[in-house]
Parts: C-alpha cells; sequence; structure tokens
C-alpha cells in the first residue's frame, strides 16, 4: 500500500492523531490537507503525551517528512509556537522533516478578530467555533482575496496584499462590529519576521507528494475535524469551512484520485461532538456524563466539554459513502466497558418513515428519532486485549454488527490512548 488517508468519520476527535501515529510508522510522508490549528490531536508515546494542532503527527518519529499541503490554512503564529513546544519536548522540526506549500492561506490577525466578532454577533446561533480564524480565512480564499504563503515571501507583494486587506477589515471591525482598528505597522512587522523564519520550509508540496508516490514511498494523509464538519457533507452550517472528506485530498494536496489506496476512517464506538448543532443520539443523562468522565471528553484546542452519545451507524455510512471508507478503525472501545447495556443507532424515524442516510436540512435532522439495537456490555479487561482473540465476546459481538451494518470492515480497534494500545484485526 502506497498512500492512504486516516479521516475522522463523525464530528471530530475521534482518535485520528493517535492512528496516524500508529499508521506513520510504515509511512514516509504524513500530510495534512484541510483545516488548521482547529484542530487537536493527541498522540500517547510511553509516558509522554504530544497535543498537536496543526503539525502533522508524523513529526514524532524524527525521520517522517511531514507536509502542510496548501488546503490548510497557516497561523505562522500558531505555527512557531507549536514547533518551540514540539523542540521542548526533544522533537526536532527542521526543513528535512517538515515543510509547507507556497499556495497555503495564511490565517492573519484580522481572521481571528472576525471570527470572534462573528460569532458574539449571531448570539445564542453562535457555531460555537474554536475562534481560530479558519472560517475567515477560508472565506478570502473563495473570495479571492487571501494571503497566501507565497506571497508572504516578496516582501512587496506582501505589503500591497496585507494594506489592501487591513483598510476593508478595519472598515468592517470599526463600522459593523464596533471594535477598534488594528494597525497596519504592526502586523506587517510581525509578519515579515514569520517570513524570513518560514522561508526555509516552503516549497510546491503537490510536487514533493507526487514525487513521493511516484518513487514507490508510504504517504499517509491526515485528516482533521470530521465528515458531518465538512462544509458540503457536514451539518451546516455547524461545520469548519474545509473539506474534511477524502475528495479534500485531491485539492487540498495537490494529487489524483487515482494515486490513492485505501481511506480508513477513524471511528469512536459512540459518539461526541463540540460546538453546536443537532446531535440525533446525544446523552443529557448521566450515561452522557459517564462517558464523558470515563473518555476523558474535553476538547484539545477549547477545553470545552464534549457532548455524548450512542454510536450511530447513519452517520458512519454515510461517511463511508461519501469518503469511500475502505475500513473503520475503532477508538475506545475501552470507554465503553462497565456498561450493561449499550446502544447503537441503527436508522432514524423521519415522521414514521425510516432512513439511513444524513438529511441535508437540520431541521429534518433535529425531527429524527434514532432507532436502537442494544447489545450487552463488556468488563474493562478489553483495556489489557493485544490482538482480536483477547477481546470480550461481547465486545466481538459489537464489532460484527457494526462491520455488518456498515458494510465496511474494522481493520483496527483502540483499546486505549498510547501507543501499543492497538489492536490490528486486518490490512486496512
Ligand atoms: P483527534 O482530534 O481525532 O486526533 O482526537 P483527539 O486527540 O482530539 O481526542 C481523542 C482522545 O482519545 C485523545 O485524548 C486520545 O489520546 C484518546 N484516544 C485515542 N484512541 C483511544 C482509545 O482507543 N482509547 C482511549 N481510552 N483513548 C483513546
Ligand atoms: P480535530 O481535528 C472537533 C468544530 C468547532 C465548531 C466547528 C467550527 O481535533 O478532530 P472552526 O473553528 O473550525 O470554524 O469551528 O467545528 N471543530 C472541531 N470539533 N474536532 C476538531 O478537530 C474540530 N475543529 C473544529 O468546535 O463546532
Ligand atoms: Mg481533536
Amino acid at each position: 500500500m502506497s498512500s492512504f488517508i486516516v479521516l475522522g468519520a463523525q464530528w471530530g476527535d475521534e482518535g485520528k492523531g493517535k492512528m496516524t501515529d500508529y499508521l506513520a510508522e510504515n509511512a514516509d510522508v504524513v500530510v495534512r490537507f484541510q483545516g488548521g490549528n482547529n484542530a487537536g490531536h493527541t498522540v500517547e508515546v510511553g509516558d509522554k503525551q504530544y497535543k498537536l494542532h496543526l503539525i502533522p503527527s508524523g513529526i514524532l518519529y524524527g525521520d517522517k517528512l511531514n507536509v502542510i499541503g496548501n488546503g490548510v490554512v497557516v497561523d505562522p503564529k500558531a505555527m512557531f509556537e507549536e514547533i518551540e513546544y514540539l523542540e521542548g519536548l526533544g522533537v526536532k522540526v527542521t526543513a528535512e522533516n517538515f515543510i509547507v506549500s507556497d499556495r497555503a492561506h495564511l490565517v492573519m490577525p484580522y481572521h481571528r478578530a472576525l471570527d470572534a466578532a462573528k460569532e458574539k454577533a449571531r448570539g445564542k446561533n453562535d457555531i460555537g467555533t474554536t475562534g481560530k480564524g479558519i472560517g475567515p480565512c477560508y472565506t478570502d480564499k473563495a473570495e479571492r482575496s487571501g494571503i497566501r504563503v507565497c506571497d508572504l515571501m516578496h516582501k512587496e507583494v506582501f505589503k500591497a496584499r496585507l494594506r489592501e486587506n487591513v483598510d476593508y477589515k478595519n472598515e468592517i471591525l470599526c463600522k459593523i462590529y464596533g471594535l477598534e482598528a488594528l494597525d497596519f505597522d504592526v502586523i506587517y512587522k510581525e509578519y515579515l519576521g514569520y517570513a524570513e523564519k518560514m522561508r526555509a520550509f516552503v516549497t510546491d508540496t503537490s510536487v514533493r507528494v507526487f514525487d513521493a508516490i511516484k518513487a514507490g514511498k508510504n504517504v499517509l494523509f491526515e485528516g482533521a475535524q470530521g465528515n458531518l464538519l465538512d462544509i458540503d457533507y457536514g451539518t451546516y452550517p455547524f461545520v469548519t469551512s474545509s473539506n474534511t472528506i477524502a475528495g479534500g485530498v485531491c485539492i487540498g494536496a495537490g494529487i489524483g484520485p487515482n494515486m490513492i489506496n485505501s481511506v480508513v476512517g477513524i471511528a469512536k464506538a459512540y459518539t461526541t461532538r463540540v460546538g453546536k448543532g443537532p446531535f440525533p443520539t446525544e446523552l443529557l443523562d448521566e450515561m452522557g456524563e459517564h462517558i464523558r468522565t470515563v473518555g476523558h471528553e474535553f476538547g484539545v484546542t477549547t477545553g470545552r466539554a464534549r457532548r455524548c452519545g450512542w454510536l450511530d451507524l447513519v452517520i458512519l455510512k454515510s461517511a463511508a459513502r461519501v469518503s469511500g471508507i475502505t475500513s473503520f478503525a475503532l477508538t475506545k472501545i475501552d470507554t465503553l466497558a462497565g456498561i450493561n447495556k449499550i446502544k447503537i443507532c441503527i436508522g432514524y424515524d423521519l415522521n414514521g418513515k425510516t432512513i439511513d442516510y444524513v438529511p441535508a436540512s437540520l431541521e429534518d435532522l433535529a425531527l429524527c428519532k434514532p432507532i436502537y439495537e442494544e447489545f450487552q456490555g463488556w468488563d474493562d479487561s478489553v483495556e489489557k486485549a493485544r490482538s482480536y482473540d483477547e477481546l470480550p465476546k461481547n465486545a466481538k459481538i459489537y464489532i460484527k454488527r457494526i462491520e455488518e451494518l456498515t458494510g465496511t470492515k474494522i481493520s483496527i480497534v483502540g483499546v486505549g490512548p498510547r501507543r501499543d494500545q492497538t489492536i490490528v484485526v486486518s490490512e486496512i
């Protein structure tokens, strides 16, 4: 297998960081293709924990090439802070193991300011964004006023584009939101500093990734967020502003679809979501609280409590369809240990009709009543299991039923946060 995608099949935080780290052992190149530092990917190796936001999880190995593709939005301040954080933990980030696309768009201070201002203005209809300026940055990209990494490499081009943007954004910040204007000189100086620090990493990453695949190297594409946060197929407008689905790889890394061999959908054994929006299987009772506590369901990027609910196979089936998922990695089955009766949603009842897809209209989704199947639980011996055979009988029944109902095999099972708490069931 030469190139494969690891992506979230739910609303993010499925354990992509851990699975990327696990699967990256056999990869030469790890590529982020969308999103920005709104992502929060946790990797545990031995007794060390790493929290990554923008830099691909392959960085922890030292010998992999880590790529920020053109589809990513790069906040240089956040990027250098993350590099510093990693170096503080003994992880080296050099031009040999880390490159950034010259086509990637830059997150600017006015994007962060607009993100906060828009959220505040939405009042009770806020999206619950991470506040990292992601939406406003992708807005500028689509509107064709964005500033790209290659622009930052040319002082005069950058200056002109920044001037245009700061003038315009200040009008919006002051006149619409009643905020203070941002200072052009301060931003210009700050970003010129980043330009020099960034120069060594900047290149045409599409060429590097293409050449790597052609040379027979193994390339892993690391998704951020998840299927239901996709701008087209997610629960719009409660989504992020990029294409998180497999199609996003071609656009955000600059390679053709025929270069991708497999797609691993990461799915938690239950469902979580941060931020606002409908969530059919949400548990607003003690069970939800129990899962949140045992699963440590608190956001890596914002620290917010994650909303928790039963596993929803309508969501997984939809993810498998739109991303062509070839197998699932089922994570955190250890979190469900000790629960007597576990439920799986196998379909929605929408006005008396059973459906097995996620409706586009949020009003319809809000009316969807989950149809559940109930399972006997298992005990905590699951976290010590290191092979499929060692899993408790009821956990295996749960896994088999998910495979049956989604029509997609489960190739990996996660029984704990550490690299070694991973069971490979079959090839991905
Ligand atoms: P990501 O955004 O998809 O990378 O996921 P996050 O890192 O935001 O959240 C997943 C959390 O679950 C992290 O704290 C991981 O260390 C942890 N995790 C991943 N896989 C497992 C697993 O199989 N069992 C347990 N208990 N924790 C896991
Ligand atoms: P990882 O990669 C979970 C959510 C936010 C909000 C919505 C829009 O760790 O799985 P944004 O700041 O992107 O405009 O926020 O998307 N969100 C995530 N939820 N995991 C993530 O990333 C997320 N990135 C964004 O909470 O609801
Ligand atoms: Mg996360």
